[in-house]
């Protein structure tokens, strides 16, 4: 076991419906701890370069709308496996398929409104988190 960090974004469908607060309590109930957080309305500039990895996807335009269609709360997220953790406490990415208990099995709307962003490597986390957090803004 090793303690990890990954990047969580509650994203715009679930700022929309004021659902932080519960989805923070699945967070800290699947023992993650929220090291930085914060509220931001991105530009369409930033969702392109924080998702350049889907940019040849078919739904990359829609993505990139949807995900600056209201205010997201960025997250650092430490703990045991974070990386994995994390993606367990989401559920699968279309909430049609995600675990009874998960968060987007709970609160996502569609495979696009998913309530929730997590990172998918350790690689990508340290990437994901430095996009959003300097170093002075994290408390571990
Ligand atoms: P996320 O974990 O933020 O990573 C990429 C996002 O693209 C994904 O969650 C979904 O919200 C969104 N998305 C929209 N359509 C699809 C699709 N057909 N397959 C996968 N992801 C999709």
């Amino acid at each position: 076991m090793t303690v990890e960090q990954t990047l969580s974004i509650i994203k715009p469908d679930a700022t929309r419906r004021n659902l932080t607060g519960k989805i923070n309590a699945k967070i800290e109930d699947a023992g993650l701890k929220i090291i930085a957080q914060k509220r931001l309305q991105l530009t369409k500039q930033q969702a392109e370069a924080f998702y350049a990895v889907h940019k040849e996807r078919a739904f990359f335009g829609e993505l990139v709308d949807f995900m600056i269609s209201g205010p997201v709360v960025v997250q650092a997220l430490e703990g045991e496996n974070a990386v994995a953790r994390y993606r367990e406490v989401m559920g699968a990415t279309n909430p049609a398929n995600a675990d009874e208990g998960t968060i987007r099995r709970e609160f996502a709307e569609s495979i696009e409104a998913n309530s929730v962003h997590g990172s998918d490597s350790l690689d990508n986390a340290a990437i994901e988190i430095a996009f959003f957090f300097s170093k002075i803004e994290i408390a571990a």
